[in-house]
């Protein structure tokens, strides 16, 4: 963590939660972060968006969606566009998360489009990158991010990165329990910074890069003492309040 960039921690809820269970999960937040200096955001599946928007309008904790479509409007059954989730009171939006990138055959160049749209509608992306297990066996894990970040600087440019984040998540540690060490993390992370910074070393500086896979309460605070880690992008854990409270309590 530095000094200067605000700690942020992201709940990532994937396809899990009912009205009731989000319902729970965020009464048994309310009041629990107000000490805090840490940045705090939900993302919930699509459905419960707008209402659970409603519920924390105005509170300590930010919304955001886990997707979004990189056409503005039209003739896209099943998608959601930027304008919309701004339109509900969304204010961050992943995007590139490796579930949509191996699942939902989302390459670079869709997502760097999406990384467009989303500013495009003044929502911050949160640029979820990672190298899989075969990759940093073989020594690729710097060649995959510097590719996956090359893909939307191309596009968005790196004056766009004043206003995103963007999350480290290497795809053997996300929902296996096997977490990265802080020295791996950091490596990762400082070269994500070192990157972007050939190009602008202010807005690097300046970039909130979070670590996601397997953040737990029991890892977080040793994972965030790092220097170039800004906070957790979480996701099992992020289902569980009192869990959740104490990864957010160890940003800060
Ligand atoms: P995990 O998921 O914390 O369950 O590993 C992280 C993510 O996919 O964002």
């Amino acid at each position: 963590m530095s000094n200067t960039r605000r700690p942020l921690v992201a709940g990532n809820w994937k396809m899990h939660g009912s009205r009731a269970e989000n319902s729970a999960l965020l009464e048994a937040m309310t009041g629990q972060l107000d000490k805090l200096q840490a940045e705090v955001l939900v993302c919930p599946p699509f459905v419960y968006l707008a209402e659970i928007a409603g519920r924390l309008a105005g509170s300590r904790i930010a919304v955001g969606a886990q997707s979004l479509c990189a056409e503005s409007t039209g003739a896209f059954t099943g998608e959601v566009s930027a304008a919309m989730l701004k339109d509900i009171g969304c204010q961050y939006v992943l995007v590139g998360h490796s579930e949509r990138r191996s699942l939902f055959h989302e390459d670079n160049e869709l997502v760097a489009r999406k990384f467009v749209a989303a500013q495009s509608q003044g929502l911050i992306p949160v640029l979820c990158v990672g190298e899989s297990l075969a990759q940093r066996q073989s020594e690729q894990t710097f060649d995959v991010i510097r590719a996956q970040l090359d893909a939307v600087l191309a596009l968005a440019g790196i004056a766009a990165f004043a206003r995103a984040i963007v999350a480290y998540e290497p795809v053997w540690a996300i929902g296996t329990g096997l977490t990265a060490t802080p020295e791996q993390a950091q490596a990762v992370h400082a070269f994500i910074r070192k990157h972007l910074g050939t190009q602008d070393a202010q807005i690097a500086d300046g970039l909130r890069i979070l670590y996601g896979g397997s953040v737990k309460g029991s890892n977080a605070a040793e994972l965030f003492a790092m220097a170039d880690v800004d906070g957790g992008l979480v996701g099992g854990a992020s289902l569980k309040a009192a869990e959740f409270l104490q990864i957010c309590a160890a940003a800060g």
